[in-house]
């Protein structure tokens, strides 16, 4: 079976936004925690749970062949070649005390390539989508990276993850990278950070432990705009390091985090 991105990218679109309005519509006055996963500090809210549910309820409905893999346990495995990789609020912790900054991410992947992202921050009303091999767009106005900065004068918006001991060895990474850059910022949704680097918002955005729902979209969008989006050591972005900006920063990006061998697994 042929398979469209554009429609994929269309359906993405549509179900990211519709979800967006559900989390700040019908976000409860009360909201609490609904249950905690790899810490104590990793929290699922219940709107979470809904987001994800109207996710795969429109998945299925429109393409009940698909795959999905969502970060609140979607998980099915499809006879189509697509998978969809979802977020349904990247971003939880802001969502709860309610800083502005965070998203809904989705992303069609055929086979291992992520073909088609929307990532829809429903405070803001921003929409960013992309197409691979096509470009990148904020509201539909199309996101090419200009020259970037050198690393002294780089701002690079980096992340944290929720296990303790991943904290201790991204602060010892973060202590050595820090002096060496313009600054840093921690905006707290992974998505929106390479979204920012995408529309020139931030220069360059590493992390440790991201998840592919962390990464999926966002990533594209990044990539599309012009960023090298990549791993150390030639290795591809993943859940042990991603790194992103473009040529020539990414190097220099890149050679930091080497020698601070930043992709190491402190869990394991
Ligand atoms: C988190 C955010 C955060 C990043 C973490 C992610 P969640 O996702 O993207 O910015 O630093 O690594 O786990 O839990 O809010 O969906």
């Amino acid at each position: 079976m042929t398979v469209d991105p554009r429609e994929l990218l269309a359906l993405a679109e549509q179900m990211a936004r519709e979800a967006g309005r559900l989390i700040v519509d019908e976000r409860p006055r009360d909201l609490g925690v609904a249950t905690t996963k790899t810490s104590v500090t990793d929290i699922v809210t219940e709107m979470d749970q809904r987001a994800e549910q109207l996710l795969v309820d429109r998945i299925t409905t429109a393409r009940p062949d698909d795959g999905i893999l969502g970060e609140e346990g979607a998980a099915r495995v499809g006879t189509s070649g697509v998978t969809w990789v979802v977020d349904p609020i990247d971003g939880t912790v802001n969502y709860l005390y309610e800083l502005p900054s965070y998203a809904v991410s989705v992303a069609a992947r055929v086979g291992d390539d992520v073909v088609a992202g929307a990532v829809v921050n429903p405070v803001s009303g921003e929409v960013w989508t992309a197409l691979r091999g096509e470009g990148a767009w904020l509201d539909g106005r199309r996101l090419v990276l200009g020259e970037p900065p050198e690393l002294a004068m780089a701002l690079v918006a980096t992340g944290f993850g929720y296990d303790p001991r991943r904290r201790a060895a991204q602060a010892a990474v973060l202590q050595v990278v820090l002096p060496q850059v313009r600054d840093v910022r921690r905006a707290g949704a992974a998505s929106l950070d390479l979204c920012a680097l995408a529309t020139g918002r931030v220069d360059g955005y590493y992390e440790q432990g991201l998840k592919p729902w962390d990464l999926a979209a966002g990533g594209l969008v990044a990539a599309e705009a012009g960023a090298v989006v990549t791993g150390l050591h030639g290795r591809p972005a993943g859940e042990a390091l991603v790194v992103a900006a473009r040529p020539p920063l990414v190097g220099a990006l890149v050679a930091v985090l080497e020698g601070l061998v930043a992709d190491a697994d402190p869990l394991a």
